[in-house]
């Protein structure tokens, strides 16, 4: 009786917010994130999901590939795709051999991760596709992905897009510029203004590799790139990959697992940075943040935000720990818990103390049944 009602109290609801970095010495389960941007944006388009990552303990590299974000190089500089790549091609050898990594790509990005696991599969625990490109092992995949985009999207006559033609009028174009009006429309356009801004004084132009060059650099096989884990993460609104090209591309090369984010547009990191910050947690293998995956489903199927945290590294003892760890938020920002319903340690002197011990007592938890203690 005494032990029910204990492990009714343990059920503790949700706690929103990315800051609660439990002070307690709780074994976590650390994760390395590696985060790959779409063309034109650079390391900058991941700022907000590389904030959760950090505050809630977890290693993000957040990359410029070639002629990006703040790389020196200058897009004409490096006309081909593999110099393109080669940032992320020489983080993931730098790597140590034992550590694994959640590798993350945001569209075109999605052939540069899929490089990296052609290379590196031993070093990636899990790859990510974020309304990504994902060719798969047909013979020409890539080709064809990469023609269907280009066709699909219009991308390089639309609106107030720009190419520029350095070899010549009557040579393909070698660069593409975005326009402010074009990444209004098909990229931000549910994103808040501030983000449209930034990435408005930020874009920068990129090369236009051609479809041999590209083709020829992204050449997977099944024993490698295909030992490789893979989720999809969908951007349901996404005004420039369109549902249904991603829908096509899961279709052809089914992944793992997808998930669906709800009201993102193109740039999910922008319009939807929590949903996507939990659902790189969940798919990451981080423990803890896993446990609640039923209760984030009803939030979010509620139309709530909700943030799940990787507190601990198992669900009994993410519960038990997890009270102090709550209690240690409301202590920090009263202002932002919404709803919590846990063992509570309360405001008196040694009073989590008193609360841990009786936890113990009144379960014999160390004891019970079959548990073991080392
Ligand atoms: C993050 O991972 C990199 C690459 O393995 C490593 O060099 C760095 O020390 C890690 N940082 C933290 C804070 O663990
Ligand atoms: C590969 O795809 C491209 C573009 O879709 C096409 O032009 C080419 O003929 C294809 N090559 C082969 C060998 O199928
Ligand atoms: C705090 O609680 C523990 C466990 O109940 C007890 O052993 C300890 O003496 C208490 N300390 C103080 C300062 O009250």
């Amino acid at each position: 009786m005494e032990k029910s009602k204990f492990l009714t109290s343990l059920v503790a609801l949700l706690l929103v917010l990315p800051y609660a970095n439990a002070t307690l010495s709780i074994p976590k389960a650390k994760k390395h994130f590696v985060l790959v941007h779409r063309p034109c944006h650079g390391a900058w388009s991941w700022y907000k999901i590389v904030a959760l990552m950090r505050s809630s303990g977890h290693n993000v590299t957040a990359l410029d590939l070639g002629a990006s974000g703040i790389n020196p190089k200058q897009a004409l500089e490096i006309p081909h795709f593999s110099d393109y790549l080669s940032p992320l091609m020489e983080f993931m050898s730098s790597l140590p051999a034992h550590e694994k990594v959640v590798l993350v790509g945001h569209e075109f990005g999605g052939l540069a991760i899929s490089k990296a696991m052609e290379n590196f599969p031993e070093k990636i625990s899990v790859a990510v596709f974020v309304t990504a490109l994902m060719p798969g092992l047909t013979p020409n995949a890539t080709a064809t992905l990469y023609n269907e985009l280009l066709a699909d999207t219009g991308v390089l006559t639309s609106l107030d897009n720009r190419v520029a033609y350095d070899n010549g009028p009557t040579n393909p174009p070698t660069t593409l510029s975005y326009g402010p009006k074009y990444l209004a429309v098909k990229l931000y356009d549910k994103s808040p203004i501030q983000d449209l801004a930034l990435a408005t004084t930020l874009v920068r132009p990129i090369y236009l590799y051609s479809v041999k060059d590209v083709s020829m650099e992204i050449v997977l096989s099944r024993k490698r790139y295909g030992s490789v884990r893979r989720v999809f993460i969908v951007a349901a609104d996404d005004n420039l990959l369109k549902k249904e090209i991603q829908k096509r591309m899961i279709e052809k090369n089914p992944p793992d697992e997808v998930e669906v984010i709800q009201g993102s547009d193109h740039m999910t990191m922008m319009s939807k940075p929590l949903q996507l910050f939990t659902t790189l947690l969940v798919h990451g293998g981080c423990h803890g943040a896993w446990s609640w995956y039923k209760i984030v489903a009803l939030m979010r199927y509620s139309g709530h935000d909700v943030t799940a945290l990787d507190l601990s590294a198992s669900v009994l003892v993410g519960h038990n720990f997890g009270c102090f760890a709550i209690s240690k938020a409301m202590e920090s920002f009263p202002e932002k818990i919404v709803f919590i319903t846990a063992l509570m340690p309360g405001p008196t002197l040694n009073a989590s103390t008193v609360v841990y011990t009786q936890a113990f007592a009144s379960t014999g938890v160390v004891s019970a049944l079959d548990n073991r203690v080392a």
